[in-house]
């Protein structure tokens, strides 16, 4: 059978700045599913819409036709609300996993489908796999088992949910069309909406080690999300959140989970405590369960109670104890004064050369490898106090890791003004 178009007319209508038909898109994205459009055409397509930018009915249409390229997943038989949260990624980002069982604590579903580390950024997978035993991959009946039974999942979002997304974002990532608007949120959103989840927030992360580097950019990408979630029937707030310097004190997989499980037992550090809690009050409202005293489900143990059950239900052992990586090495203050910059990509880069992340998407990572941090922003410290500890398997990576983190550290003569964590909200 003929083709509906002729891919070179579609790519030269977005290159010299026309709008795409829905036609035109639903077939662009069928077709390059299919076989039929070549990565080539793909990747002069994603590069055209780089430059000119989509309207909003394309990036609808866009999303739309990545949705309708899979399956769609249904929760409305599990008989309670359903919620989840998507990060845009950053270092020290551990707030799924604490956050799950928070929220499932209070009788509501929360279907996570994750993904892993690619770059600076660490991926929720990688993170439980340091658990002992767990498991992210299941069929959809156990999904749907655990989500009745403890309420909380977190799974690898299957080959079968937007697989044009896959393909798409591939070529993204090799051709220098990775950040770019209208193609981050149609792919983020065709697979939050294809995995069917009642409610979603979002939290948009901003600063150096986020996607988004200011915050007007990080505002437009959300609101773009919550319009998009909105129009296909998903309740979408967004936050956006500091991304400057890492969340909380540890960085790198096993490290994540650790403290992770002191957030769980009441305590951890107040940065990942508040944006924990913002992300949950809003999903449980969401939920028809306005002011929730999250931080008392934190403190008397129901949220920790639920993250058992999940990692439990995932053939993880809880009480299992964390490896920890053999060689590490502490970075000093050189200087008296305040630690005025902790810079999150210079660490999240050095997280990664340490081991904890990957460069292509078939690399091992080390459970074990990343970064304590042991001053907070702002604190008067002394020279020759420990700042930081480094973890790695493979000592040789030092060096590496040193070159990215030292020039993110700021020792200045004055105490700068504690940062805000959630600087915006857009419902
Ligand atoms: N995460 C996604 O899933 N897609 C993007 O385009 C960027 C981040």
């Amino acid at each position: 059978m003929a083709e509906q178009f002729d891919v070179v007319d579609v790519i030269r209508t977005k290159r010299d700045g026309g709008e795409l038909s829905t036609d035109q898109i639903n077939w662009v994205i069928d077709a390059y599913t299919r076989g039929v459009v070549g990565d080539e055409q793909m990747a002069a397509l994603n590069m055209a819409i780089f430059i000119r930018d989509m309207g909003r009915r394309e990036i609808v249409d866009w999303t739309n036709a990545m949705i309708n390229s899979g399956e769609r997943m249904n929760f409305t038989g599990l008989g309670k609300p359903t919620t989840d949260k998507h990060s845009t990624g950053g270092v020290g980002d551990k707030v799924t996993l604490p956050l799950g069982p928070l929220v499932s604590s209070y009788g509501v579903a929360v279907p996570q489908l994750s993904g892993r580390g690619l770059g600076h950024t660490g991926g929720t997978l990688d993170k439980l796999e340091a658990i002992p035993g767990w498991k992210a991959d299941m069929s959809n009946d156990r999904m749907m088992e655990i989500l009745k039974d403890s309420g909380a999942v977190v799974a690898a979002a299957g080959a079968g949910l937007a697989p044009a997304d896959k393909k798409i974002y591939a070529l993204r990532d090799i051709t220098a069309t990775v950040d770019c608007i209208p193609l981050i949120a149609s792919s983020i959103m065709s697979k939050k909406i294809a995995e069917g989840t009642a409610s979603l927030v979002l939290d948009v992360k901003v600063g150096s080690g986020a996607f988004m580097k200011d915050i007007d950019t990080a505002r437009q990408l959300a609101q773009t999300m919550v319009d998009l979630g909105k129009d296909a029937g998903v309740d979408t707030r967004a936050l956006l959140t500091d991304m400057s310097t890492p969340l909380g004190r540890k960085i790198g997989n096993g490290l994540e989970v650790e403290e992770s499980v002191e957030v769980l037992a009441g305590g951890g550090p107040q940065d990942l405590i508040d944006i924990t809690c913002e992300l949950a009050r809003n999903m449980l409202d969401m939920c028809g369960i306005p002011d929730a005293d999250v931080e008392e489900a934190l403190k008397d143990g129901r949220a920790m109670d639920s993250w058992r059950k999940m990692i439990r239900a995932q053939g993880g052992d809880p009480d299992a104890p964390l490896a920890r990586a053999p060689h590490t090495h502490e970075v000093l203050a050189d200087a008296d004064g305040y630690l005025t910059e902790l810079d999150a990509l210079a660490l999240g880069v050095g997280s990664w050369r340490l081991g904890a992340g990957r460069a292509r998407k078939e690399d091992p990572v080390q459970l074990t490898a990343g970064i304590e941090v042991h001053a907070d922003l702002g604190q008067k410290v002394t020279k020759g106090q420990k700042l930081l500890t480094l973890h790695t398997e493979t000592p040789d990576r030092f060096e590496r890791a040193l070159e990215s983190i030292l020039p993110g550290i700021v020792i200045g003569d004055a105490p700068t003004a504690p940062r805000d964590i959630i600087l915006d909200k857009i419902l």
